[in-house]
């Protein structure tokens, strides 16, 4: 839940416009003018109270900038962010992001309490897939191992033998030393690990609502018409990819561009990664074909504030669920490391 009118708004005064003169110039293309005396009475306000509840923020890349920029002391992808839970020394993490990112935090730090702003921040493709499922699929396909995305519930978690993220899938499906894998719950990020690999996936229908509605006649446009190199997420269609100079996870995207250098780019994905990566890129151009995920944008700075006011809403899962998720989350990690599973 989002509510804006129970958090009053703190006060916007010039003093703050002159503290916070560095974090405005690195945001100055991409929040706009007029909202930024809106923004800054936010992040100042929440700045504080974390550090005075010794919390820490952790925010997706698909974050809108104020709060990327603004507030986080820890960000990146969905692996960097279950990296970071696992060494996490502060009691209280924040998590904004998604509740399956949220969840992830809590089985990987299960002493801390992790607090998310908004509960109702699901995902289509978790959304998609439910621990019985997971057990039907095995049923059908026995001796044939799980790796589920994370993208998935802890409960779904807790049914499979392994996760993965878009950064590791391909790896950590060979990792399971099976000729056939269970990969689930996305059909597209299944179908671009299954062409770079021997080992037979067996599928689930599962789609991210955002990547989904992308393209390859709006991904073609980009190129044609502002002459961009085009970079896509695997959770896209088949066709989107295939117009693609390069297919790969929110973390691969940054480490292209930083490879690359393209002067200008189109950027296939959620919304908020050219915004927070024009920060790191100033001399690119990021022409944004970009669709916004409305689950990661139920965060904002208000609920943020009224999350560590409150100690609100807070991430609990059952201890026999959590240790099952932890097992599979944790070959994911090991695999990361280079151990064999
Ligand atoms: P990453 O694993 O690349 O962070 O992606 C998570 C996600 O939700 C993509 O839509
Ligand atoms: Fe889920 Fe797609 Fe949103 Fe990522 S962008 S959180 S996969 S709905």
């Amino acid at each position: 839940m989002t509510r804006h009118e129970e958090v009053p708004l703190p006060e916007y005064n010039e003093q703050l416009e002159r503290d916070y003169a560095d974090l405005r110039a690195c945001l100055e293309t991409r929040v706009p003018c007029l909202e930024w005396p809106l923004h800054l009475p936010w992040i100042d306000a929440i700045r504080h109270l974390k550090a005075k509840r010794g919390a820490v923020i952790m925010a997706h890349s698909y974050q809108a900038p104020e709060i990327f920029h603004g507030v986080a002391d820890v960000t990146g992808d969905s692996l960097a962010l279950a990296q970071a839970a696992v060494t996490c020394e502060a009691e209280l993490i924040v998590l904004c992001g998604v509740h399956f990112m949220a969840e992830t935090a809590k089985i990987l730090a299960p002493e801390r309490t992790v607090l998310i702003p908004d509960m109702d921040a699901g995902c289509s493709l978790a959304a998609s897939i439910t621990a019985a499922d997971v057990r039907r699929l095995r049923a059908l396909h026995p001796g044939a191992p799980v790796v589920s995305y994370v993208n998935t519930s802890a409960e779904v978690k807790a049914e499979s033998d392994a996760c993965c993220t878009s950064a590791n899938a391909v790896q950590v499906v060979e990792a399971m030393g099976s000729d056939k894998v269970i990969f689930l719950p996305d059909r597209y990020l299944g179908s671009f690990v299954a062409a770079r690999t021997q080992v037979e996936l067996v599928l689930w229908n599962g789609a991210c609502e955002v990547h989904e509605t992308f393209t390859a006649a709006q991904a073609r446009h980009a190129r044609e018409r502002f002459d961009a190199r085009l970079v896509a997420h695997p959770e896209c269609p088949p066709d989107v990819q295939a117009e693609a100079d390069f297919v790969g996870s929110t973390s691969a995207m940054g480490a292209w561009l930083a490879k690359e250098r393209p002067a200008r780019v189109a950027l296939i994905t959620e919304c908020a990664m050219a915004d927070n990566l024009q920060a790191r890129f100033p001399d690119i151009e990021f022409v944004r074909p970009c669709n916004l995920c409305p689950h990661m944008k139920r965060i904002t700075l208000p609920n943020i504030y009224a999350c560590l006011r409150d100690r609100r809403y807070e991430v609990q899962i059952p201890e026999a669920v959590a240790n099952g998720a932890r097992r599979a989350l944790a070959r994911m990690l090991a695999v990361g490391r280079g151990e064999r599973l």
